[in-house]
């Protein structure tokens, strides 16, 4: 067998296969091994938004503006610091204007509002905000219960807030909830998660946040998911927004590296859920991830001592437990 085998291996012929087989493995492992993932990552703050709106116990505009101060000091360079929502449906985002009002704006920072129709863009405007993100779901049953209005109408609503920011040159950043469950349809087809991003991508959104509301994602899901949603929109123009509730959310975003995508949304201490989705847990937390990114040398800008502290603080205000298994490890708690 062993002249077999040598005869095999010298015959130019089997040469050529194997090269060709050779060049095909290795370019499939480029494509799946750590050596490939993105250099630099950009993390998209949600703490102050979609982590303190569902916070039942009222929070002094001057806790949450300290908050927004102490992570951008820490060195976010995004930070989605409230909504202009009815404060009948999110009362803890009410005082989003005043919020703005009283951040100490640090230069290359983006401060960014989530605005559900051209009401909450004016109020934003006023507010001096710069940067808005419109949101819609996967679902009917879920964009009924989140914004009072079908997918189709959502859409809709969004094109005069999209006028006006292209008047006022404002940039639009895009959201789909529940793209990889919803609490009320259960499983989703990634195709549906497709068309309503790329309608937010075709609209203005020059980047479209795919969240996973209610944690229910798997890594296998989620490479799926933007393998399919790749096939319309460039995945450089994806970022992840995955909340922790089953406990994926880490190696969700290692399986969204993988595909290319190199923007996660994430939440200072784990903040957090949805208040239309019943049972979410908060985002994952960004100490979690910047300890992930860290260790597999991937630039974010962002210091975890000082994350940490920022975390620790509004914890404490809050009395609840730090959600950050990095930060609970690092402090002994
Ligand atoms: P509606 O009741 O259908 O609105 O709510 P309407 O146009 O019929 O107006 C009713 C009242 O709301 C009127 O006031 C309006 O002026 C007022 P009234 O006459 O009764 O006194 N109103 C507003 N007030 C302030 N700001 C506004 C505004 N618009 C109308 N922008 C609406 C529709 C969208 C307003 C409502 O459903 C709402 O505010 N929903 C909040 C949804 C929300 O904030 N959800 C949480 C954020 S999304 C999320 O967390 C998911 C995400 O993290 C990604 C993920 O995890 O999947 C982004
Ligand atoms: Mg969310």
């Amino acid at each position: 067998s062993w002249k077999k085998c040598n005869h095999v291996v010298c015959s130019p012929d089997a040469i050529r296969v194997w090269k060709v087989r050779i060049t095909r493995i290795a370019s499939g492992l480029q494509r799946k091994t750590p050596m490939n993932l993105p250099q630099h990552v950009r993390l998209v703050e949600v703490g102050p938004r979609d982590g303190l709106q569902n916070e039942k116990q009222p929070i002094e505009v001057a806790d949450k503006v300290r908050l927004v101060d102490d992570l951008s000091a820490a060195g976010l360079g995004y930070i989605e610091v409230g909504s202009f929502v009815s404060p009948k449906w999110v009362p803890q985002m009410a005082g989003s204007a005043e919020v703005f009002a009283q951040i100490q704006r640090k230069a290359g920072v983006t401060y960014a509002a989530l605005t559900p129709n051209l009401k909450g863009f004016e109020g934003a405007l006023e507010a001096g905000v710069r940067e808005v993100a419109v949101f819609a779901a996967a679902t009917d049953a879920f964009s009924q219960k989140n914004i009072n209005c079908s997918i189709k109408e959502s859409l809709e609503r969004f094109v005069p807030v999209m006028d006006a920011a292209k008047a006022n040159d404002i940039r639009v950043r895009g959201y789909v909830s529940c793209v990889l469950g919803c609490p009320y349809d259960g499983a989703i087809d990634p195709k549906q998660v497709a068309s309503v991003a790329a309608e937010l991508f075709a609209m203005g959104c020059y980047e479209v946040s795919l969240g996973d509301t209610i944690g229910t994602g798997t890594p296998g899901a989620t490479r799926q998911l933007i393998e399919t949603v790749a096939a319309q929109i460039p995945r450089e123009k994806l970022a992840g927004h995955f909340h922790d509730t089953y406990g994926q959310a880490l190696a969700n975003i290692y399986a969204s590296l993988l595909e290319g995508v190199s923007v996660f949304d994430s939440s200072v201490a784990g903040l957090g859920g949805c208040p239309y989705a019943k049972g979410a847990s908060g985002n994952v937390a960004s100490e979690d991830v910047l300890y992930m990114l860290n260790g597999l040398g991937i630039q974010t800008g962002i210091d975890l001592d000082q994350l940490i502290a920022a975390g620790q603080r509004i914890c404490a205000l809050l009395g609840r437990s730090n959600g950050s298994r990095v930060a609970r490890a690092r402090l002994g708690s």
